[in-house]
């Protein structure tokens, strides 16, 4: 009807696509979601993060034998990119599952597991029956959820709203960083306070207290990612090349894209390069490579290296200031984000990302916020 178009003009505000708006406010949600649980440096307390959901349960998740982060779609790969900080901080092996392969494995899972079930809907069926099943089997059950109220909120032990805000656009953007955000706070309430680390945990946090202001620059490369797609408009098919934090950033980027482009795309690990994706490469094939500072540089560099060997259609993203080093040659397209701490990376990667899928779909003419074939929320298995 006319007042449900009027209505929706209005949510949209000055944007023309859901999904348009809830990348742009990526900078407003990722504050709303740490609002209150940062918890400056006071005369003779650390800085350190609070989350009320979890106070009473974070001795059982410390002494828990193993972590499991559940998920499916997004929700899945955000937790994959918040893996490496909480084994990090917390010591405790995590490990990773998409719910319907858990419940078609039925694998393992015991008492002495905390499974942590990440959920932007909070309804997703696979998700919500792998919860059923870690609760039968008696595991410490924690949501991460979008939605208060939601099956996934009610029916875990304990959890962590992510406050992000509705999400519309059925392609998850806003969620997907605020999901991340929680999850390293939640490696940082984890990790207690042990005096070694101490500075990794202060320089997190302040890197937290920044992150709205680094997402908002890193938003301004909005027009170039438009000229980018506007060179791969007709593309069949984009890799993206990722490893350690950025891992995450691999699944995802290519998530967007198939999603909402409705082109074939493939996040790739990159440390698997030589067992299979490297007999892809020709000078055709667009090659996203996410090679921003972190204790993976080198051997990111290197892999750079075999993909220009083999005159690879690069687009490099790589840290401010890095793109002399990374740009051997004029085929080569370079993306400079700004650096933040290596485990908050992940948030920025993704967002040259999400604008680059966006800005395909629309130039494609297909459905941004209504995809072919998907719906925001699977409530079926
Ligand atoms: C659907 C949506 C995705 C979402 C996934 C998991 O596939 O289209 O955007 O990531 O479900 O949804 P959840 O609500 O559990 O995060």
């Amino acid at each position: 009807s006319v007042l449900e178009m009027e209505v929706e003009q209005i949510n949209k505000g000055h944007y023309e696509h859901y999904m348009q708006k809830e990348i742009n406010e990526q900078p407003e949600s990722l504050t709303t979601t740490m609002r209150g649980r940062l918890i400056r440096r006071g005369s003779n307390i650390p800085k350190s993060v609070l989350l009320g959901g979890l106070k009473d349960h974070l001795k059982t998740i410390r002494r828990s034998r193993r972590i499991v982060f559940i998920g499916c779609g997004t929700s899945y790969n955000a937790a994959l990119a918040a893996r490496p900080i909480l084994e990090e901080l917390s010591g405790v092996p995590v490990t990773m599952e998409i719910a319907s392969d858990l419940l078609d494995r039925e694998g393992p899972i015991y008492r002495e597991d905390t499974a942590i079930f990440v959920s932007q809907s909070g309804e997703t069926a696979d998700t919500l029956l792998a919860l059923q099943y870690a609760l039968d089997n008696g595991a410490l059950c924690v949501g991460i959820t979008n939605t208060v109220g939601s099956a996934i909120a009610r029916n875990t032990h304990c959890g962590v709203h992510i406050n992000a805000g509705a999400e519309i656009g059925v392609a998850s953007t806003k969620a997907y960083t605020s999901q991340i955000v929680v999850m390293v706070m939640l490696a940082l309430a984890i990790g207690g306070d042990t005096i070694s680390y101490q500075a990794r945990r202060e320089a997190i946090i302040d890197g937290l207290f920044d992150l709205p202001n680094k997402v908002r620059e890193v938003l301004k490369l909005d027009q170039e990612m438009k000229d980018l797609a506007k060179q791969l408009i007709a593309e069949q098919s984009l890799l993206v090349f990722g490893r350690g934090y950025n891992y995450a950033t691999a699944l995802e980027g290519a998530l967007k894209v198939k999603e909402v482009a409705l082109m074939h795309s493939e996040g790739i690990l990159a440390g698997e390069m030589k067992h299979g994706p490297l007999a892809l490469v020709d000078e055709n094939l667009p090659i996203v490579v996410v090679a921003t500072r972190d204790a993976c540089f080198s051997k990111q560099q290197s892999v750079i290296q075999q993909l220009h060997a083999r005159k690879g259609r690069l687009i490099v993203m790589c840290s401010k200031g890095d793109a002399a080093s990374v740009r051997p040659n004029e085929h080569c397209r370079v993306i400079e984000v700004p650096q933040v701490e290596d485990c908050l990376q992940p948030v920025i990667n993704v967002v040259p990302l999400q604008l680059l899928a966006y800005h395909l779909t629309v130039l494609r003419g297909y459905n941004v916020d209504q995809p072919r074939n998907l719906a925001k929320s699977v409530t079926t298995q």
